[in-house]
């Protein structure tokens, strides 16, 4: 049985002319970013690449329109696509590393077959997604209404860059949320049926460089992630190296038709409803992977294991305070529709629960955090 898939190589930089240097940036390469991104960390570095801003295609999440506007303007035929940016520039220029893509509805149907023909480069300018070592691209197919994700190995990165540096400049609000969604794949990856000790290698290790980084934070201020961010960018990809191999799970199942309805934010949506999932599993199940991983996370928190969700949602909440599914406005009707979408459509994350969760279970944990 396949134990672990690292596919991409990867490096760290002190900085972004170091990078450029060595992988010898220049002519033939496209560069997919923002120029917000961009302008301050390469600007004065004159490389010769092309260069198309995401933003100039459509804001927030990645769709099929965004990927079909931008493929029209890739010039040529370059060499290497290299991705600067956080969620929604890493998963589109993915695709890009494709032969065929056009029509992305077919490709994400599987009626285009995947052939990799360009290097791709993964450089992630936020602490969260880890997708610089995962084969997934997430796109909402705007046409149909839903999100899919295509998961190939095609996608794999040939190199995933980490540059601490540049992760310098990202808001407080942004940094939390995404090094939320880092921790929760570390932790439903470790859950998952799918782990195994290669993996829970890393989701352990992310967990514990997040969480001591959120001590120092919640001790001495927003400013003390600063000097951190070195820690929080491995522990992210760590995570993803983890939920790469293991999955994710209800918590992301259950974030999705909050986010999708009442555009919250990935990482804010999956904390709206993590403890909410983890307690439940509890009342299902208290032995096994579960009792290891809340003892784990005691230890780091210096509390008893059975007060672990409590004193993990105190410290959450300096970062990013936890609300109700009402305050984004979700009504009590809404819980039933949540509910059946996850059944319906989450089938891929539902089969990573730590203990199955059935239908009644979903509309119960969506009611508790009403
Ligand atoms: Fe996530």
């Amino acid at each position: 049985m396949k134990q672990l898939m690292l596919k991409p190589a990867i490096y760290k930089y002190g900085t972004c002319r170091e990078f450029a240097e060595e992988f010898q940036i220049g002519a033939g390469d496209l560069v997919i970013t923002n120029q917000y991104i961009y302008e301050p960390a390469f600007g004065s570095l004159n490389l010769q690449c092309d260069v198309i801003y995401q933003e100039n295609y459509g804001a927030g999440e990645p769709s099929d329109e965004m990927a079909e506007a931008i493929y029209k303007d890739i010039k040529g035929n370059p060499g290497r696509i290299i991705a600067i940016g956080g969620g929604t520039v890493i998963d589109i220029s993915k695709i890009f590393a494709l032969k065929n893509v056009s029509p992305i509805l077919d490709l994400y149907d599987g009626k285009v077959p995947a052939i990799k023909d360009k290097e791709l480069i993964l450089v992630p300018t936020t602490c969260g997604t880890g997708s610089e070592v995962t084969n997934i691209a997430i796109l909402a197919l705007n046409s149909r209404g839903t999100k899919k994700g295509l998961a190939v190995d095609e996608m794999y990165a040939d190199a995933a860059i980490l540059v601490p540096e540049l992760l310098k400049g990202l808001p407080f609000r942004f940094f939390a949320a995404s090094s939320i969604d880092a921790l929760i794949h570390a932790i439903e990856s470790t859950l998952s049926p799918k782990a195994n000790d290669y993996t829970k290698l890393f989701g352990y290790r992310a967990i514990d460089l997040i969480l001591k980084g959120y001590l120092k934070i919640r001790e001495y201020g927003e400013e003390a992630r600063l000097p951190l961010m070195e820690d929080f960018l491995t522990a992210s990809n760590y995570a993803g190296i983890a939920f790469g191999n293991a999955g994710c799970a209800a918590v992301h199942a259950l974030s999705y038709p909050l986010g999708a309805t009442y555009h919250v934010a990935h990482g804010e949506s999956n904390y709206a409803v993590f403890t909410g999932v983890m307690k439940n599993y509890m009342e299902l199940k208290t032995d096994g992977e579960i009792a290891v991983l809340n003892q784990y996370i005691a230890d780091i928190l210096g509390c008893d294991a059975s007060d672990v969700y409590e004193e993990l949602e105190k410290l959450l909440n300096v970062l990013l305070p936890k609300k109700a599914l009402h305050e984004y406005g979700v009504t009590a009707e809404d819980l039933k529709e949540f509910t059946e979408s996850v059944m319906e459509n989450q089938g891929r994350l539902m089969a990573n629960n730590f203990v199955e969760l059935d239908q009644q279970r979903v509309y119960k944990i969506y009611q508790e955090l009403y």
